[in-house]
């Protein structure tokens, strides 16, 4: 049996807080401190003996990347963060000219393609913060972008219908698991997504510099290049055949070894068990919400809902828990509350009793 009081002990911010803010970002565990700590006393008394000696680990990071979103090691890259990999892709793929993307999306995610001269076409969200799927499916664009969970709504979005609808027009389907990747089971094969990003400073769990990308090895092919000269051949720039070819300039061994040690943990602890404790978290905060008459700004059926819940309330309830070692962020229209499973019961009693003590106060 899982001993989840025992993995809390790796985040040391539950010494003297109640953390439910992973979707703005995770705690990294005492054991990745431990890593880079090493790393950086190698680097320090070795400089390049121990850079070289990182290379063979880097690869090892990439492979374990593939294994946990079922793709291969060639289709991964590890870019800094999730605007930097987008760049290279609306380049990649300046060709195609268009791209389909809802409104209130993350920026990282359209910004880019706008950049690179590609239209957008905007598909909307309606008023309950659902996502439109006749529009996507009346989409006209050739590659579609979304989040899988929306960071300012919750919504989790329905990844196997979004992918059969693109698949019927040969859509190409990007999908951001920024806030998704960590928390629940994703093969990219199995659920159809030709290409996924994660940046793995929130859910990851691995600090700010490291973002998953997948692009699938068709694409790859269909699309050649590089973006550095690392990549240059003799003949030109058509030179590298992986996904490699987005990691430009040096690499950046230490975000990669705080990726690999999150890897571990997600590996030791396995992302089945995981998932259902996320699920078993946000469905007690639910019923703790209703019991309390705490009022959520969205509705969603079970199935587009995920651990990133928001609640009524005004920036100043933010401030106030704060100030209770609390912490939540305000976002969009309401007060963001995001449960990890370093989570636990506890914490959502805590910040639900601050809440009735904080709107007494105020009343
Ligand atoms: C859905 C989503 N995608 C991506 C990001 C981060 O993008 P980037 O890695 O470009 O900073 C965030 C940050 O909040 C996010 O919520």
């Amino acid at each position: 049996m899982t001993d989840w009081n025992h993995i809390r002990k790796q985040f040391r911010a539950f010494n003297d807080s109640v953390y439910v803010n992973t979707a703005a970002t995770g705690l990294i565990p005492d054991s990745t401190i431990d890593r880079v700590t090493q790393l950086y006393d190698y680097h320090a008394r070795r400089g390049a003996v121990a850079a070289e000696s990182w290379v063979d680990e880097m690869d090892e990071v990439r492979a374990k990347v593939a294994r946990m979103i079922g793709a291969e090691t060639e289709e991964i890259a590890i870019v800094p963060n999730m605007s930097t990999g987008m760049n290279w892709l609306a380049m990649m793929l300046k060709s195609l000219g268009r791209i389909a993307v809802p409104v209130e999306d993350f920026p990282s995610l359209y910004s880019p393609w706008e950049i690179h001269g590609h239209k957008l076409e905007r598909i909307s969200n309606n008023e309950a913060g659902e996502i439109n799927y006749e529009e996507i499916r009346q989409s006209q664009s050739p590659i579609f972008a979304i989040s899988h969970v929306q960071w300012h709504t919750g919504y989790q979005l329905d990844v196997e219908r979004v992918a059969n609808i693109c698949q019927e027009k040969n859509q190409l389907f990007v999908l951001d698991a920024t806030q998704s990747l960590g928390t629940q089971k994703i093969d990219v094969k199995k659920q159809g997504i030709d290409i996924l990003f994660a940046s793995c400073y929130k859910w990851m769990m691995c600090g700010f510099g490291n973002c998953i990308m997948y692009v699938k090895k068709e694409l790859l092919e269909q699309y050649p290049g590089g973006f550095c000269w690392q990549f240059r051949a003799p003949e030109g720039l058509d030179f590298c055949p992986d996904a490699k070819r987005f990691e430009i300039g040096h690499e950046r061994a230490e975000a990669f070894f705080r990726l690999g040690n999150s890897l571990d943990i997600f590996h030791e602890i396995g992302m089945d068990k995981i998932e259902k404790r996320v699920k078993e978290l946000y469905e007690y905060l639910y019923a703790q919400l209703r019991e309390n008459n705490i009022e959520t700004v969205f509705e969603y059926p079970e199935k587009n809902r995920s651990q990133i819940v928001i609640i009524k309330g005004e920036p100043e309830l933010q401030n106030q828990l704060a100030q209770k070692n609390i912490f939540v962020s305000h976002r969009g229209t309401g007060i963001r509350i995001s449960l990890h499973f370093y989570n636990n019961k506890e914490d959502i009693d805590t910040l639900i009793a601050a809440i009735k003590a904080i709107e007494l106060q105020m009343a």
